[in-house]
């Protein structure tokens, strides 16, 4: 949709930036979409025109070899330069933006985010937010753009949107949505999908989880700064808002991930009963139902404090 919409103007605006690290999908324009090169093994051909630019999370930012760096206005100017060097920066048609890198449950720093803003609308290049997993409160509002205060021009929405029944929606201003009528698929609009979504949009509503997902994600951020003052030797950090958080385990001196720590705990607190994201980078992800009770939520954690206990002994 995107691109139709660029091409109308000028064919040759087709380009798409995104960012190293980033999720999109499985499938093959998703995946050429998403920044993890390791899953892309298989696929035969890239998009030229798809360019990824760095994420901006301090200990990977290439700008910055310093601990406590925080990414800001010049991490984006820079990759921009970097990006020009390769790139005819007037054939970009857009930035696709996971709110927050899943894997790890990073956000964007305010700072870098306003420059990209500010950069991407100067140049009539739009922004889309997929909000396929951040979306309908996990991340403590109701779409996790909102932390950044933007409004974007494209929204991919999926997952907590039914909370069930597969359905994912394209949310844009009508100008861009009906470029192209021939947009639809056979199970489009399917009924049974649209009537489990509009009852789990009630209860998002109507049990005010938006504002128990901020309520919540205080408890989780507290007992997982226990867990990081308890394990400094294998913790180096913790991420996230809301009732989405990762920890990151590797070697403090180094800041390297260690995916087998993390699949060794995951391993452990499921025999415990409690099932943990896996996502085989060297984090653990935490995403609770939004419906979990605080006891249940405090127990989950707790087991998960037990698990890396045993596993550092
Ligand atoms: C941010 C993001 N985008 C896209 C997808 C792909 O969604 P699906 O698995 O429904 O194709 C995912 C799935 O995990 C995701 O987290």
């Amino acid at each position: 949709m995107l691109r139709i919409n660029s091409i109308k103007k000028d064919k040759n605006r087709l380009g798409i930036i995104s960012f190293n690290g980033a999720m999109h999908g499985k499938t093959l324009g998703a995946l050429m979409l998403s920044g993890k090169t390791k899953e892309k093994h298989w696929i035969g051909y890239h998009d030229p025109n798809i360019h990824h630019i760095p994420f901006p999370y301090g200990l990977t930012c290439p700008w910055n070899n310093d601990k406590n760096h925080l990414c800001d206005a010049i991490c984006f100017q820079k990759s921009i330069e970097e990006l020009k060097k390769k790139v005819d920066l007037k054939t970009i048609a857009g930035i696709i933006i996971e709110s927050y890198q899943g894997w790890g449950a990073m956000f964007y720093p305010k700072k870098y985010m306003d420059e990209l803003v500010k950069w991407a609308k100067s140049k009539n290049i739009l922004l889309i937010f997929d909000e396929i997993q951040s979306g309908f409160g996990r991340t403590g509002k109701l779409f996790a753009f909102e932390h950044y205060d933007v409004i974007p021009d494209i929204v991919c929405l999926g997952k907590g949107i039914s909370s069930s029944l597969p359905l994912s929606a394209v949310v844009a201003n009508r100008k861009l949505i009906d470029v192209d009528p021939s947009l639809n698929s056979t199970h489009s609009g399917n009924p049974l999908c649209c009537a489990a979504t509009l009852a789990s949009l009630e209860v998002i509503i109507k049990e005010n989880l938006v504002e128990e997902s901020t309520r919540k994600g205080i408890i989780i951020e507290k007992e997982l700064q226990k867990i990081k003052k308890l394990f400094p030797d294998i913790v180096l950090d913790i991420q996230g808002k809301g009732m989405v958080y990762a920890i990151h385990f590797g070697t403090p001196k180094t800041s390297e991930l260690n995916p087998e720590i993390g699949d060794k705990i995951i391993e452990r607190c499921m025999e415990k009963g409690v099932l943990m994201i896996r996502t085989g980078m060297g984090t653990i992800k935490i995403g609770p139902p939004l419906t979990i009770s605080d006891d249940a939520l405090v127990e989950g954690l707790n087991v998960l404090s037990n698990a890396i206990n045993e596993i550092c002994d």
